[in-house]
């Protein structure tokens, strides 16, 4: 009787370890990222370096174009949106997506990204921040609309320079 009852406390025992051990095995890599509002929450590490690595690269621009530096801290702050270039990279993404799955018919990957089957960053950055609205050699010279009036077609003439 003795013996069965230290059994059926060391039993008891290891079954409370093992339940403890199981629960305490947090999931991968969850909810890494603090901020993000249009990419998917689950994404790597790894995709996510690929994204920034894309954008930065169509654009021209490093980082902290878009992203801030916490001075105090001394390193950037890559969830705060205190830079408006970050907001205006969330509409151009999903600008993107829109017009990929639209007209291009774009799926989705695993992890729920619209695919660039059509259209990315760079169709229309090449490599530069501030793509100017240009209109095609045809249409300049004397005999085009004046500045600042669309043309015929809805193409609206470059005023300037607006390069900061
Ligand atoms: C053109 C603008 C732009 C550039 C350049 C850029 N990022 Fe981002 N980054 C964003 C946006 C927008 C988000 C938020 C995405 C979202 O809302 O889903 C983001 C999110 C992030 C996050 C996640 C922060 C969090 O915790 O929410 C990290 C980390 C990051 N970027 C790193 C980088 C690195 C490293 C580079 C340089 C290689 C870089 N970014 C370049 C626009 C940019
Ligand atoms: C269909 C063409 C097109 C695509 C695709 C596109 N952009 Fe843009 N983007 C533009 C144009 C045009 C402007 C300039 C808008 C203006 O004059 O205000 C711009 C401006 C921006 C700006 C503001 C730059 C500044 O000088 O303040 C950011 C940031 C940006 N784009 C990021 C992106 C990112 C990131 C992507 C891919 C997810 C992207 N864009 C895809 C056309 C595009």
């Amino acid at each position: 009787m003795l013996i069965n009852k230290k059994i059926l406390v060391t039993l008891c025992l290891s079954s409370v370890i093992a339940v403890v051990a199981l629960t305490s095995m947090k999931p991968e890599e969850e909810h890494k990222f603090k901020n993000l509002k249009v990419l998917p929450k689950h994404i790597t590490d790894k995709q996510l370096d690929k994204v920034m690595d894309e954008w930065a690269h169509s654009l021209g621009v490093h980082c902290n174009f878009c992203h801030v530096r916490n001075e105090a801290e001394k390193k950037m702050d890559f969830a705060s949106d205190a830079k408006p270039e970050k907001e205006m990279a969330r509409h151009m993404y999903k600008m993107m997506n829109k017009i990929n799955q639209k007209y291009f018919e774009a799926k989705k990957d695993s992890l729920g990204m619209v695919m660039t089957s059509g259209v990315n960053c760079n169709t229309c950055h090449k490599g530069t921040s501030h793509p100017e609205v240009t209109v095609p050699e045809g249409r300049k010279g004397p005999g085009g609309p004046p500045p600042g009036v669309p043309a015929p077609g809805g193409t609206l003439v470059p005023q300037g320079d607006h390069k900061q």
